[in-house]
């Protein structure tokens, strides 16, 4: 077993080894038990000073992260684009060389823009964590979706994991499929022709266009939303058509010959990817990934703190 990360950087899991992600779950597990204790913080990382640049919106991922550096007793800045000189006009890598002229020694970015997080990785010295970049990555997700994963099913290896819904927007998708992957999961991705890459199944998933089979197939099933914010051009005639083809509810679950395990990585479009009586029913582990996704981002910092030069 490892004791440290092959790299420097969370860029993408598409560049760690699945040896980096056992040793993320066996960290997070001792994290686990730490936020889960009356006093939830331990000294780990109180020499280290960690920004958090957000240059799109967050809910989970912002105040997770937040918490994650605070229960290593780190000390945390946080940046949000809107109220910025960025608007401004001032470029991303000067925006970024100041604020780690103030002795910063780890940035956590969410950017708009795939790639961000690695360009900057080519420019600087300090630790990057991608908290999501674009359509393209969102690795401490895709860790916190297997972790939880595992820890309702076990060892990953030969589990069929089915993603549904808008995969063509989706970094959680990619993020995801590269880890199950390196788990041992099989994959298989389900959605409107429009929502699903041409070129998908070049990844060595399974791509399927009807939800029911997929979920009699499935161990579980991770329901990603419709991302409105991205239908630059229209992908499905309506919400109403693609609650009726491609939605997940109960009724829908109830006619399976199984029963699976529900995810969601938030926000959820309630009545449209998924309805109220799934999200919320005993088969749903939507609140333990939020849960979960704590203590996974206190092992990757943890972890990669460790590993700076
Ligand atoms: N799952 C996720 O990335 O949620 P936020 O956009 O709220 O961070």
């Amino acid at each position: 077993m490892e004791s440290s990360l092959s790299t420097k950087h969370l860029l993408g899991i598409k560049y760690i080894t699945s040896e980096d992600i056992r040793l993320i779950f066996d960290t997070a597990l001792q994290f686990k038990d730490v936020i889960n204790r009356p006093i939830k913080k331990v000294p780990s990382l109180r020499d280290i000073t960690i920004a958090n640049l957000f240059f799109e919106n967050s809910t989970r991922t912002k105040l997770s992260f937040e918490l994650a550096e605070k229960r290593l007793s780190a000390d945390v800045i946080n940046f949000s684009a809107a109220a910025s000189s960025v608007k401004k006009g001032e470029t991303l890598l000067d925006t970024v060389n100041n604020i780690l002229s103030m002795k910063v020694d780890m940035l956590v970015m969410r950017h708009p823009a795939p790639g961000a997080p690695m360009f900057l990785s080519q420019h600087i010295d300090a630790s990057i964590v991608n908290a999501g970049d674009g359509t393209h990555e969102h690795p401490t997700q895709a860790l916190l979706d297997a972790y939880s994963m595992a820890e309702k099913l076990g060892d990953l290896e030969g589990k069929k994991i089915l993603i549904v819904g808008d995969i063509k927007h989706s970094r959680v998708a990619l993020s995801n499929i590269f880890c199950l992957q390196k788990l041992g999961a099989t994959v298989r991705v389900c959605g409107p022709p429009t929502l699903i890459p041409k070129h998908i199944k070049e990844l060595g998933v399974e791509v399927s266009y009807n939800i029911r089979e997929s979920l009699n197939w499935c161990d579980v099933a991770n329901i990603l939303r419709i991302q409105l914010e991205r239908q630059d051009v229209k992908y499905i005639p309506s919400l109403r058509e693609y609650a009726q083809h491609f939605g997940v509810n109960k009724k829908l679950l109830d006619s399976l010959d199984k029963e699976i395990v529900i995810m969601h990585p938030g926000p959820m479009n309630r009545g449209v990817e998924i309805t109220s009586d799934v999200a919320d029913s005993e088969h749903s582990i939507i609140l333990q990934q939020v849960e979960n996704g704590v203590a996974i981002r206190m092992a990757v910092l943890f972890l990669l703190a460790g590993n700076r030069s």
